[in-house]
C-alpha cells in the first residue's frame, strides 16, 4: 500500500538504476584493484573474467543512466577509489582474501538485486530481466570465489562481515545522494 509522502514508481526505478550503475563501477573498480595485484599470478585469468562480466553490468546501467537520463550518484569518485583500494587490499592480503572479498560483495549484491527484482512490475519487466541476468552472474562470481577457497582466508568471517556491511553502507548511501 503506498502511502502519502512514498515515492513514485518512477522516483524508485531512477533511485534502482543510480544504485546498480554506482554499485557495478565499484565492482569493476574491486576487480582491478585485484588484479593490479593478482593479475600476473594464477588468479589472473578468472579475475579478468569477472571484471569482463561487471564491465558489460556496468555498460548496461550506463546506457539506462543515458537514455532514462537519471542522475548519477555524486559519489562516483568515492567508488572510483573505495573501489579500487577494497580490491587491492584483500589483494595485497593474499588471493584466499580475495576471493573472500568477491564472496562477501557478490553476496550482498545478490540480496540488494533480489530485492529490486521482487519489487519491480510488468511496466519494468525489461529491466527486471536486466536485474535477474546480472544477479546470476554476481552468483556465479561468489561460486568462484568459493571455489577458490574464499572460507580458507584468515580472519575469513570478520573480513567478510565488514565487507558486507561495508556494501549495505554504499548503497544506502547512493540511494540518497
Ligand atoms: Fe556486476
Ligand atoms: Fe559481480
Amino acid at each position: 500500500m503506498k502511502l502519502p509522502g512514498d515515492e513514485s514508481d518512477a522516483a524508485q526505478v531512477e533511485r534502482f538504476i543510480r544504485v546498480d550503475h554506482a554499485g557495478e563501477y565499484g565492482a569493476k573498480r574491486i576487480y582491478q584493484g585485484q588484479l593490479a595485484v593478482l593479475g600476473r599470478g594464477p588468479k589472473g585469468d578468472i579475475l579478468r573474467h569477472m571484471q569482463a562480466q561487471e564491465q558489460v553490468h556496468l555498460d548496461t546501467f550506463s546506457a539506462l543512466i543515458a537514455e532514462r537520463r537519471v542522475r548519477p550518484t555524486a559519489l562516483m569518485p568515492l567508488w572510483h577509489v573505495a573501489g579500487y583500494a577494497l580490491g587491492a587490499v584483500t589483494a595485497a592480503m593474499g588471493e584466499r582474501a580475495a576471493m573472500a572479498c568477491t564472496v562477501a560483495v557478490e553476496e550482498a549484491i545478490n540480496e540488494h538485486y533480489r530485492a529490486q527484482s521482487a519489487v519491480l512490475g510488468e511496466d519494468e519487466a525489461a529491466l527486471r530481466e536486466t536485474i535477474e541476468t546480472f544477479r546470476a552472474e554476481e552468483l556465479e562470481h561468489r561460486d568462484i570465489g568459493l571455489a577458490h577457497e574464499a572460507e580458507l582466508a584468515p580472519g575469513y568471517k570478520v573480513l567478510s562481515a565488514l565487507i558486507k556491511a561495508g556494501c549495505k553502507v554504499a548503497i544506502a548511501v547512493t540511494e540518497r545522494i
